[in-house]
């Protein structure tokens, strides 16, 4: 058992959001997914308050050890995640935990404001990574804009608020501590590092339909260690660190480094049940672990 927030896990390994589309493979997977549940709390894809069809094709480039996105976080916007998402995931046998983006603080207030009403819903995480278009700041990338952004919802919620750091920004453990004094509940580290990709006919254009992405994958996996061994040396709060996590050997540096809880995004891709080999191979049993070390045994 692992206790983050007040919340009661089964292990410590997680998911990172917009990995891993729990709709989708409920789809494919039926209620073997269910059973097997890869994670000890889900957490949701971003959720605007405006639906977003995100960003035109291609959308990925995989580099020599990571993976460019740039998705664009497309969603159906909060009335549509309530009505047509969020009775789905709640069947997941996990805590719900909804990560929610806005464009101006007040759109992040929208949504925290909404969520705060379900009792679905575990706890928040805010995704700081965007501009605040007020302002031309990234939320998360100056520890005054993040510190009025926690103030602003921090009232209007009883569920833990985890703030989502950016590692692009010069002095991460500022923007945590200012996250940690205006009330923040738990910080997650790191989202994706801006990067970009020129196009393979040598034009010097742009790969992706976004310009420019976010790098995610082993690549970024010692920039991530060290922003959270960071933030950990300069904070109290419980830290979720992620970032290019493969391994239980991987996962245990992490938790050595500072955190309590691990996410598990990129390495997904590849194996949808990493986090549930991940979990066992630190010595957690859960039922995904299970059936996979039965696997094992049979091969
Ligand atoms: C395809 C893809 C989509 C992502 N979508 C989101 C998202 O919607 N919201 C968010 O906060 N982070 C998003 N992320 C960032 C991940 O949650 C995570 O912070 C990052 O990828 C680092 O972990 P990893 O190296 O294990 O993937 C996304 C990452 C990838 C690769």
């Amino acid at each position: 058992m692992t206790t983050f927030c007040g919340i009661e896990l089964a292990h410590p390994i997680v998911n990172g959001s917009g990995t891993f589309d729990a709709i989708a493979a409920r789809r494919a997977f039926g209620d073997a997914l269910l059973e097997r549940f890869p994670f000890a709390a889900f957490v949701s894809k971003t959720v605007t308050v405006e639906p977003r069809g995100g960003n035109p094709a291609p959308r990925l480039w995989e580099t020599p050890a990571g993976l460019i996105n740039s998705i664009g976080l497309p969603n159906k916007g909060l009335r549509g995640y309530l009505e047509q998402d969020l009775p789905k995931l709640a069947e997941l046998p996990v805590p719900l935990i909804v990560n929610v983006m806005g464009f101006t603080r007040e759109e992040v207030a929208t949504l925290v404001d909404a969520f705060a009403q379900r009792e679905e819903v575990a706890a928040l995480e805010l995704n700081v990574s965007c501009p605040n278009v007020e302002t031309g700041l990234i939320m998360g990338a100056d520890p005054s804009e993040t510190a009025k952004l926690v103030e602003r919802v921090r009232p209007l919620t009883t569920k833990p608020v985890i703030v989502k750091l950016t590692p692009n920004t010069t002095d991460v453990g500022a923007v945590a501590e200012a996250a940690e004094a205006a009330g923040a509940d738990a910080l997650s580290l790191i989202n994706t590092l801006k990067g970009m990709a020129l196009h393979p006919r040598g034009d010097g254009s742009p790969w992706l339909g976004g310009g420019t992405g976010g790098l995610s994958g082993p690549a970024v996996r010692a920039i991530a260690l060290a922003q959270v061994r960071e933030v950990a040396s300069r904070c109290r709060l419980p830290i979720v660190g992620m970032g290019g996590v493969q391994t239980a050997r991987h996962a245990r540096d992490f938790l050595q480094a500072g955190a309590t809880l691990v996410a598990v995004g990129t390495e997904s891709f590849r194996d949808p049940l990493a986090a549930a080999r991940i979990a066992a191979e630190l010595g957690f049993e859960t039922a995904a672990s299970r059936s996979f070390s039965l696997q094992n045994t049979h091969r």
